[in-house]
């Protein structure tokens, strides 16, 4: 076995976050201000930031405490009825899910593209000829971005608004030129961390301006209103981005571009390498017609069958070296779920579940780190032969 042992493991991922000294202009600034949450200077900054980058007004967008409560609060602020029908793929990750079900709404669980490993346009449009759906939450898995121009006719043809869970696809997913509603994380595991994070961009009108009153517990944040100023409009949370955590997206910011580009390249590099080691065994999600993954956060292998899958984790476990089975097990197989969610035919989620595997990445990761995977690899493949 040329398999390398070390004494330790080495991590599934590494955070990018800014460091105590590049936090600490944004800290005082904060301070200096005695504003440390409830919209303040650094949570506008923030936002205005994102609205250069998306190239879209600030009205159509809004910062939150993570995505899992932006989802919510967008799946509300689209007033469809109680226990409406929420299409999503069955193969994402369970916030998603959760989401739908304390939004008040039940999820319908689809398939995804055996390639992309995404719910597509034509996925929905086959579910929507096979039972009512009320509005659908593609996810852009594993931060691969969905075509919007494809969605916005999707939503255009059939009347149901479409959100796309982007949570894991910050600054590889953006609106295209087209009409649309993202949800990004800004959690410390994804490309663009501020701790715990979410943004909403809409071009749905007022939905932004929605979300951002839900978010403060639902008070009338418009003068305009015919709601006195400081009355609650509707039931909200409080879901408001802190100042603490605006100035940790704002410090992360700045170092955004050259975190990504070593993304892009680590991952380009380790899946030359592994390609080469085990002949093209192991296969990769597929760009789809939403453009490429500019700032990968994970790294997924996909293996021939359930056999190989397990002899590589077996490999891993003894080479110390750290996997995760991503998105698994699928939304209805978690008793959690199971009695809340109608499921369609799902075989591609299905054949993912057996077969995808995480492998570790991370931007810090050493000459030797990367051999160790390769060497675990090679040595897991040659026992397949
Ligand atoms: C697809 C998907 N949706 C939602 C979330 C939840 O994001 P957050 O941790 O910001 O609530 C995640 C988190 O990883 C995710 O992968």
């Amino acid at each position: 076995m040329s398999e390398r042992k070390e004494s330790t493991w080495i991590p599934l991922l590494v955070p990018d976050m800014p460091s105590p000294q590049e936090l600490l202009p944004w800290l005082e600034r904060m301070h200096k201000a005695r504003q440390y949450s409830n919209f303040g200077p650094l949570v506008q900054e923030l936002e205005t930031e994102f609205s250069v980058q998306f190239d879209v007004p600030k009205e159509q967008l809004v910062t939150v405490a993570n995505a899992t409560l932006a989802l919510e609060l967008v799946l509300q602020a689209l007033d469809l009825s109680s226990g409406s029908r929420i299409l999503l793929p069955a193969f994402t990750f369970v916030a998603t899910a959760t989401a739908v079900i304390r939004a008040g709404h039940q999820p319908v669980l689809a398939d995804v593209d055996a390639s992309t490993w995404m719910l597509t346009p034509e996925i929905a449009r086959a579910a929507c000829e096979r039972m009512r759906i009320d509005a659908v939450l593609p996810v852009a898995t594993f931060g691969m971005p969905h075509d919007m121009q494809a969605w916005q006719e999707f939503e255009r043809d059939t009347g149901l608004p479409v959100v796309i869970d982007a949570a894991a696809a910050y600054g590889s997913q953006s609106l295209q030129n087209a009409e649309g509603t993202l949800v990004f994380s800004l959690h410390t595991t994804k490309s663009l961390p501020s701790g715990e994070g979410g943004l909403v961009i809409s071009t749905r009108p007022n939905l932004a301006n929605k979300v951002r009153q839900l978010s403060n517990f639902g008070i009338n944040l418009n003068s305009s209103a015919s709601v006195p100023s400081g009355f609650l409009v509707a039931p909200g949370t409080n879901a408001k981005m802190s100042e603490y955590h605006a100035a940790v997206g704002l410090a992360s910011l700045k170092k955004w571009e050259i975190y990504a580009s070593k993304r892009r390249e680590l991952q380009g590099d380790l899946i030359r390498k592994i390609n080469l080691i085990s002949d093209h065994t192991l296969s990769w999600q597929a760009e789809g017609s939403g453009g490429p993954l500019k700032a990968p956060t994970l790294l997924c292998a996909k293996l021939p069958n359930m056999a190989a899958r397990h002899a590589l984790e077996q490999a891993c476990q003894r080479g110390n070296v750290m996997t995760r089975r991503w998105y698994q097990p699928l939304l209805h197989h978690m008793d959690a779920l199971q009695h809340r969610c109608l499921s369609l035919a799902v075989p591609n989620a299905e054949a993912l579940t057996q077969t995808v595997l995480g492998l570790p990445f991370f931007t810090g990761m050493s000459q030797n780190q990367c051999q160790r995977i390769i060497d675990v690899i090679t040595d897991a493949v040659k026992a397949q032969d």
